[in-house]
């Protein structure tokens, strides 16, 4: 009897898996994991069609760049291909805080800490800091790794409108003052493009004694000096506790970060589980990353090209009457507004050699399902024209 019962617990879940109507939808529909056959900087090979890639977070465009993959090849002929353990017990190596000690005063921090996600470097500024009993404020448009820290923390949470200060100045004078009290945002929205309304934000923080959370995934490398970041954009480098982020979009490699004070990165390296139980970063990861820094401060071309390709994609968006939800960087939506809309546009777009993300609720907004597109410095003039026909084209499918 007990085992008719436990072996129908298991062919619950195997059934709802076989019918899960999302995945069935996906499998229908085919938006999402499609294998590129061939790349070649923005461009890559789709069942055997040359298209532009305009979905990539390759901002500054180095991940073609010969000193990156350079970097790469001979970290790996040095140390091999894999550290095969956590830092905490046989995979900390000489180039791990090397690199950690290249970020830490690029960011002008005391120290950093580097792991093979930005979704875990991220998810763990949050679940390691936070506790139960404190509370966090998050912007309610954050990434999903920073929702994960939040459940993981324990500690109960509220929800402020997006980009909102004053709303979320309201919510904290709600909360008792001797609870602790952790704000969380980003510094460029992934989906958006909005830059975070830092100033007012971290005045609030300041003024009601909170610690000022920012995952700049996708303001590292764009915005700042030579790509410092959002924090450096505002110069308010004092006023945020802890920055984490991405290697994988500016820097063109794999893997995360956390940058703070050095007694906070101490407490991280003691208390995180996504360090303590997870491999170090690989060899070739780091040296790619720790090149593309390098370039980043040596050749400042990229993110002036990143910064022209964006003024001018903007403007033929515009030009098209396009919605681009006010985006203000390189990761630019067209909000379309009905998963049906963003389909055809999306699909047209595809029929014309231009490869963007469909984003269609609950990932956005409901009302904002987009297409979500991205420049790179890497797009080439000739790529921006065919990208301007495709659009066009695209617009006249809705
Ligand atoms: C805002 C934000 N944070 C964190 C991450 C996770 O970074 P990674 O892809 O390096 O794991 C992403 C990835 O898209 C992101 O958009």
């Amino acid at each position: 009897m007990a085992l008719t019962l436990l072996t129908r617990n298991k062919k619950t879940i195997v059934e709802r898996c076989r019918d899960d109507y999302s995945t069935k939808m996906r499998l229908k529909y085919a938006p999402y994991y499609h294998a590129m056959e061939w790349q070649q900087g923005t461009h890559v090979r789709l069942n055997g069609r040359d298209m532009v890639m305009l979905a990539s977070n390759d901002y500054l465009g180095l991940s073609f760049h010969p000193a990156v993959i350079e970097a790469g090849r001979a970290a790996m002929l040095q140390w091999g291909t894999s550290t095969t353990g956590a830092r905490l017990s046989n995979g900390s190596r000489a180039y791990h805080v090397d690199l950690e000690k290249k970020l830490a005063v690029f960011l002008d921090r005391e120290a950093c800490h580097v792991s093979v996600a930005g979704y875990l470097s991220c998810m763990s500024t949050v679940a390691t800091f936070a506790q139960r009993g404190d509370v966090i404020l998050a912007d309610k448009n954050i990434h999903s790794c920073v929702w994960d820290g939040i459940r993981l923390s324990l500690a109960s949470f509220e929800r402020f409108s997006h980009n909102n200060p004053e709303d979320l100045r309201q919510l904290v004078k709600s909360i008792h003052h001797h609870t602790s009290k952790m704000i969380v945002v980003e510094g460029v929205y992934s989906m958006e493009g909005h830059i975070v309304r830092l100033p007012e934000i971290a005045q609030i923080a300041d003024d009601q004694g909170c610690f000022l959370v920012l995952d700049d995934a996708h303001g590292f490398g764009v915005l700042g000096r030579q790509g410092r970041g959002t924090v450096d954009h505002f110069q308010l480098n004092d006023k945020v506790d802890l920055l984490c982020g991405s290697l994988s979009k500016s820097l063109a490699s794999t893997g995360g970060f956390v940058a703070g004070s050095r007694d906070l990165i101490e407490y991280l390296r003691t208390h995180s589980k996504q360090t303590i139980f997870s491999a170090a970063i690989s060899p070739s990861q780091a040296g790619c990353a720790s090149a593309a820094l390098d370039i980043m401060q040596t050749e400042p071309q990229h993110l002036d090209r990143l910064w022209r390709n964006t003024r001018r994609y903007r403007e033929m968006l515009k030009g098209l009457g396009l919605d681009i939800w006010e985006s203000e960087t390189p990761a630019i939506p067209i909000v379309l507004g009905s998963k049906e809309l963003v389909y055809r546009f999306w699909q047209a777009l595809l029929d014309k050699g231009v490869f963007t993300v469909m984003s269609i609720a609950p990932a956005v907004p409901p009302g904002k399902d987009l297409v979500r597109t991205a420049i790179s410095a890497m797009h080439s003039d000739e790529d921006l024209e065919r990208v301007a026909e495709a659009m066009a084209y695209a617009v006249k499918k809705l």
